[in-house]
């Protein structure tokens, strides 16, 4: 059997995390055969770890950092996705599991296609041609689209806000990831996220029925 790579991207606060458990949860129940290995970037591995701690310390002073610490973090995150393709992703595929991954190069593309802004011309399309020699492209790619102030709302009802969730970053990453769509509209399925949560998860879920029985 096949193997197949979904992914799912979107700004903070999108719900993705939470579909991707209900998905999860709901496929073992439907194809108990097929084996799905639900997985995320940034990793817990090595790199992620390290990413992580990097994002907590420049969490507060993210307004002027030098060109270099962005650079830092685009080769982190990079470096954190060879790692997670390399080691959990083909392997899985090569079983023929299903892959669900939450967040991928996308992600990496839209964020940092921001914070490189103003460092290297068309930064989008920059760090796109770093990945393309290497890169695995999922089969389909699940975008949750949802207005950033809705999205900053619900993080702000949940915790203290994080390094990237900043309203007019957010907007500027959303806008990214629309232009990505609208360039690969075979690739990328767009989701309502402004709905609540469970309706989110199950539009989510139906999306990826259609492209395992497609
Ligand atoms: P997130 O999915 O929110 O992880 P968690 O909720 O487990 O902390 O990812 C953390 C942040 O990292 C999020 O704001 C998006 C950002 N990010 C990038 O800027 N570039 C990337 O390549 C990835 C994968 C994430």
């Amino acid at each position: 059997m096949k193997g197949l790579l979904i992914t799912l991207e979107g700004i903070d606060g999108s719900g993705k995390g939470t579909a991707a458990k209900y998905i999860a949860t709901r496929l073992a129940e439907t194809m108990p055969e097929r084996r799905l290995v639900l997985t995320a970037e940034p990793t817990s591995g090595q790199v992620g770890r390290i990413l992580r701690a990097e994002m907590a310390k420049a969490c507060g002073d993210e307004t002027k950092p030098a060109a270099a610490k962005h650079m830092q973090e685009l080769f982190l995150f990079m470096a954190d996705h060879a790692h997670h393709l390399t080691k959990t992703v083909l392997p899985a595929l090569e079983t023929g599991a299903i892959v669900l991954s939450d967040r991928y190069a996308d992600s990496t593309a839209a964020y940092q296609g921001v914070t490189l802004r103003g460092i290297v011309p068309d930064p989008v399309s920059w760090i796109q041609s770093i990945y393309r020699p290497w890169n695995l492209v999922p089969d389909r790619t699940l975008l949750f689209v949802l207005d950033p102030h809705v999205a900053l709302q619900r993080m702000q009802a949940r915790r203290e806000r994080q390094k990237f969730e900043r309203l007019e970053f957010l907007q500027s990453v959303d806008e990214n990831f629309r232009r990505m769509a609208a360039f690969e509209p075979e690739r990328f399925v767009q989701i309502n996220a402004e709905q609540d949560a469970k309706n989110v998860a199950e539009e989510a879920m139906k999306a990826i029925l259609n492209i395992i029985y497609k």
